[in-house]
């Protein structure tokens, strides 16, 4: 026994000698280390169960009570709970039989704790349960398919989508071709779904319009298709998930659709608006020139050279304001994009030169300030309708100053990077907060003058919108305000006659 006792307390599990009243008779050093007594010998005559799981007594499905019933070995796990967590031990009793005797009056206990063990085997099966709970209560329908495309498994989000209820099961798994039916190919989904499959990556669509099994509405959906891998690394099939969006997309529509009538509403008025006085002023004036002309024949006129002399104002007054209509109408189709856009190679410093060349800043006392990049790059832009927006932003800034003492307009010009950025500052009167989001608006105007129609702003931001630029403002009511314009730089010049020192 000595030899034998070296080797059992050298074993990493337990190992306990107990006889049929369930007292221990002996332990190994393992055995003792768990019972947390020193002495081996104080544990001889306990109870097993008393010692051991703080219990008044034996456990039920006890394996050494087994094994002195049937006298055979008996494996078992058991689950006890101790000081209030739950373990998992593997227990081996053994009868402990003299010699060839039958009768035994001992068992050999070998008890291991599998707990961790346990957890590590159990935790893939807590997880599938979880996902199996998620996906069946997920109010997104999530379904998989096979590498062909057939379904291997839906949830009953999905099921409700089909309208197939409680049959889906029954007539999607193992039957229904995702891939190859009339309405995923003709939607064009089959190919994102085999791409997906194919090049075993995530695929994400989103608001993707599918064609439902109904044939008669389009539904809209957020579609996600993430491949599923085998354990050798081959493709198994594709988990999707649904998403549907069709009423949001409807809703979305619908406001676009109101946002556009509101817009096209706004715009007729604007536009009757601007032309109703030049056209009340040619009805009026062509209206006086007809009385003139039958008092004339009726001989009632004072006098042939009054006649003529008059008739010559009512014409030229009408005259004037038919040119007035057509610049309304001008500058409307510019705005409409009839006349288009013509990139060309552009140098922006000279376009801003001759602008200003043209504009008499004397005549307002301003002084203009100009600190020019010499290092710009060419960019592809339309040389004409640059000069247009330069020559509105310069025009409002000479018209915020036209009460201003000491005037002043800036102008800067820089290269950063992937853009050519030119600033416009003056230091006028402003824009006030509340109109800010409406100056880039057609037809928005605080201005009196007949000459201006309040296109200037917009006009500006649609050739630079078409040029795939942009445009930005700052401004403080009585201090000033700045246009900030930015043109893309072609990606094969960026890098050219960059000066960093010219900007700042
Ligand atoms: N630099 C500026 N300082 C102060 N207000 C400005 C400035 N630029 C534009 N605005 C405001 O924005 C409004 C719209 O400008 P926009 O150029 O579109 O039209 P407009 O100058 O009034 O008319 P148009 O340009 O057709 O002659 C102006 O009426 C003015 O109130
Ligand atoms: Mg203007």
């Amino acid at each position: 026994m000595t030899n034998f006792k070296s080797v059992l307390d050298a074993m990493p599990v337990g190992v306990s000698i107990i006889n049929r009243n369930f007292e221990i008779q002996w332990v190994n050093e393992s055995a003792l280390r768990h019972s947390k007594e020193e002495d081996p010998s104080r544990l001889k005559g306990k109870y097993c169960y008393m010692q051991n799981l703080q219990k008044d007594k034996p456990c039920d499905n006890c394996p050494a009570q087994t094994t002195f019933d049937t006298g055979k070995v008996t494996h078992r796990e058991l689950t006890i709970e101790l000081n209030g967590a739950e373990r998992c031990f593997q227990v081996i009793a053994t009868p402990f039989k003299q010699k060839e005797s039958r009768d035994f009056s001992l068992v050999i206990e070998m008890v291991r704790d599998i707990t961790g063990q346990k957890m590590i085997q159990e935790k893939p099966l807590h997880s599938n349960e979880l996902n199996k709970i998620v996906a069946d209560n997920a109010p997104i329908s999530i379904f998989t398919i096979d590498v062909n495309g057939v379904f291997t498994s839906i949830n009953p989000a999905m099921a409700r989508q089909t309208g197939l209820g409680d049959k889906a099961e029954e007539i999607l798994i193992g039957r229904f071709n995702w891939i190859n039916n009339l309405y995923t190919t003709k939607c064009g989904l089959s190919d994102y779904i085999r791409k997906a499959l194919s090049d075993r990556e995530i695929v994400r669509l989103w608001d993707f319009p599918f064609i439902t099994y109904g044939g008669d509405r389009t539904f809209f959906m957020n579609f996600t298709g993430v491949p599923l891998f085998q354990a050798d690394g081959k493709t198994h099939g594709l988990l999707c998930i649904i998403e549907d969006t069709t009423e949001r997309v409807k809703a979305q529509a619908l406001l676009a659709q109101e946002a556009k009538m509101a817009a096209v509403g706004r715009l007729a008025a604007s536009i009757a608006h601007n032309l109703n006085n030049p056209l009340a002023t040619i009805t009026a004036n062509s209206e006086l020139a007809l009385i003139a002309y039958r008092r004339f024949s009726d001989n009632t006129y004072y006098g042939a050279d009054l006649f003529w002399k008059d008739v010559a104002v009512y014409l030229g007054t009408v005259n004037k304001a038919a040119y007035r209509c057509t610049n309304i109408i001008a500058d409307m189709l510019k705005l409409s994009k009839r006349e288009g856009i013509v990139l060309g190679k552009i140098i922006v410093n000279k376009v801003l030169e001759e602008v200003c060349d043209e504009i008499d800043f004397k005549k307002d006392k301003i002084k203009v300030t100009k600190k020019l990049s010499t290092d710009l790059p060419e960019i592809m832009c339309d040389g004409r309708a640059l000069q247009q927006v330069f020559l509105n932003l310069l025009n409002n800034a000479v018209d915020a100053l036209k009460s201003k003492p000491r005037g002043r307009i800036s102008i800067k010009t820089e290269h950063h990077h992937s853009a050519v950025t030119v600033k416009i500052s003056d230091n006028g009167m402003g824009i006030p907060g509340e109109i800010m989001d409406k100056i880039f608006e057609p037809f928005f105007t605080t201005k009196t003058s007949k000459k201006d129609l309040g296109l200037g702003l917009a006009l500006c931001y649609e050739f630079l919108r078409e040029m795939g630029g942009k445009i930005k403002v700052k401004s403080e009511p009585a201090k000033g305000t700045t246009f900030l314009i930015s043109l893309p730089v072609p990606a094969d010049r960026e890098g050219e006659r960059y000066d960093p020192g010219s900007t700042g």
